[in-house]
């Protein structure tokens, strides 16, 4: 059974309560009921996981890289900060889609860089929390890992 571990980053354990206007009213548990519903729909083994904390994500990544699983990563501000995420996704060799529920490019000149876009499969931005389930459907149209 393919597996995807979708890996949220700093501050995403206070969506629906955090500046709303911008990342709208749905929690992170909704997200992730929506997404272990959507695997149980389409046979795909989800595991949902977040983290305040860099070197949790980096070793959750490498873990995911190590076993074959694909990623989905909205690394929060980690994205505009983090060599060690990048070097976790390119030293584990992980399949990762980037994913922001912002447009990242319509925000503030210092969310326009991140550092992991050069090393990941695929970005998807703007699409509010829309974005986790185009994720997992970008990564089942590609070739599995093993
Ligand atoms: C975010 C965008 C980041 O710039 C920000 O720091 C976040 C959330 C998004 O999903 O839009 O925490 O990754």
């Amino acid at each position: 059974m393919r597996q995807i571990h979708v890996l949220n980053g700093p501050n995403l354990n206070l969506l629906g309560r955090r500046e709303p206007g911008i990342y709208g009213a749905a929690t992170l548990a909704d997200i992730e009921a929506e997404m272990r519903a959507l695997g149980e729909k389409l046979g795909v083994a989800i595991t949902c996981r977040q983290s305040n904390h860099e070197g949790e994500l980096v070793t959750w990544i490498q873990e995911a890289g190590l076993s074959g699983a694909d990623v989905i990563l909205n690394a929060g501000a980690y994205t505009h900060t983090s060599v060690a995420i990048r070097d976790a996704i390119k030293g584990a060799g992980a399949r990762v889609i980037e994913v922001h529920i912002s447009n990242v490019h319509a925000r503030e000149e210092f969310r326009h860089h991140s550092y992991i876009s050069p090393v990941v499969a695929g970005i998807i931005v703007g699409f509010g929390i829309a974005g986790y389930r185009l994720a997992v459907q970008a990564l089942l149209e590609m070739k599995p890992n093993s």
